[in-house]
């Protein structure tokens, strides 16, 4: 894994959107992977003055998000489908018809994983996978303990993701426990995996997924298995880290091609 430090979330961020304006601009059909939750909103903000700049463009690009609640439709102002709405799509150039979700309230959620397995499959697979990390290492909605070669499947939320994601419904009863996810295994076929953490309530699980044993305690724990991912910290989220000194040695050395800033 090639693990970025930075002091402030400015810094992370400009790196973040760097690695997908080269995405953007280097082809001619982009395949994004997209996330949602409080961690990649600094970046779609960028994203979007970029584009406000003309500094990028959607057009032609193809984006599929991770993940989804079972039961909230898109109208919903807590589904993943509004977020991404309110959060990048209404505001740059990307073709509504090329975004893609998974329908949590499909009366046939299997028969949707299948079909989104199948959507990804005929865009030519994710190019650049954008990802943020579970306080105990999910990844999409993938908890700990499930299969680390899953595909798009139906997950049972955990009681620590639930506590978590309640602070965004009004009681933490309305918080879904199923949701629709991207599996491990899906997300491993992405060419280029951008996983970003802030916080200290990020750091164990940060910790685990970088330096822990690949194990499906830490579902983040198996991108040590991909080819490509790339780790943005704040310090916050790299402070339990006891390899850092490796990690910046790899980055003073790199070759100026190899930066992103
Ligand atoms: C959520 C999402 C994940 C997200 C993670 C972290 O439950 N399903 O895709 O990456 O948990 O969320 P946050 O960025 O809000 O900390």
């Amino acid at each position: 894994m090639e693990v970025i430090i930075r002091a402030t979330l400015d810094a992370c961020t400009s790196i973040a959107a760097t690695i997908v304006a080269k995405h953007l601009r280097e082809r001619k059909c982009p395949v994004l992977g997209l996330a949602t939750g409080s961690t990649p909103e600094r970046l779609y903000a960028e994203l979007i003055a970029m584009f406000r700049r003309g500094e990028i463009s959607f057009g032609g690009c193809t984006t599929f998000n991770l993940d989804e609640y079972v039961g909230l439709d898109a109208s919903h102002p807590q589904s993943y489908h509004y977020d991404m709405r309110t959060k990048l799509f209404d505001h740059v150039d990307l073709e509504p018809s090329r975004t893609h979700l998974l329908d949590g309230c499909s009366t046939d959620l299997r028969a949707e994983c299948r079909d989104y397995e199948q959507r990804i499959s005929t865009a030519g697979g994710i190019h650049l996978q954008i990802l943020g990390i579970g306080a105990n290492g999910h990844i999409g909605f993938n908890e700990p303990f499930g299969s680390l070669s899953s595909r798009t499947w139906v997950k049972i939320l955990s009681r620590r993701t639930l506590e978590d994601n309640a602070r965004y419904f009004q009681d933490r009863n309305d918080v879904p426990r199923q949701v629709i996810t991207m599996g491990v295994g899906t997300i491993l076929k992405a060419a280029h995996c951008l996983v970003m953490a802030f916080g200290r309530q990020k750091a164990e699980a940060v910790c685990q997924m970088i330096e822990g044993p690949v194990t499906a305690r830490c579902p983040a724990s198996a991108l040590q298995l991909h080819r490509r991912t790339t780790v943005i910290l704040d310090e916050p989220a790299a402070c339990l880290l006891q390899h850092r000194a490796d990690f910046e040695w790899i980055e003073r050395n790199k070759l100026p091609w190899q930066r992103y800033d």
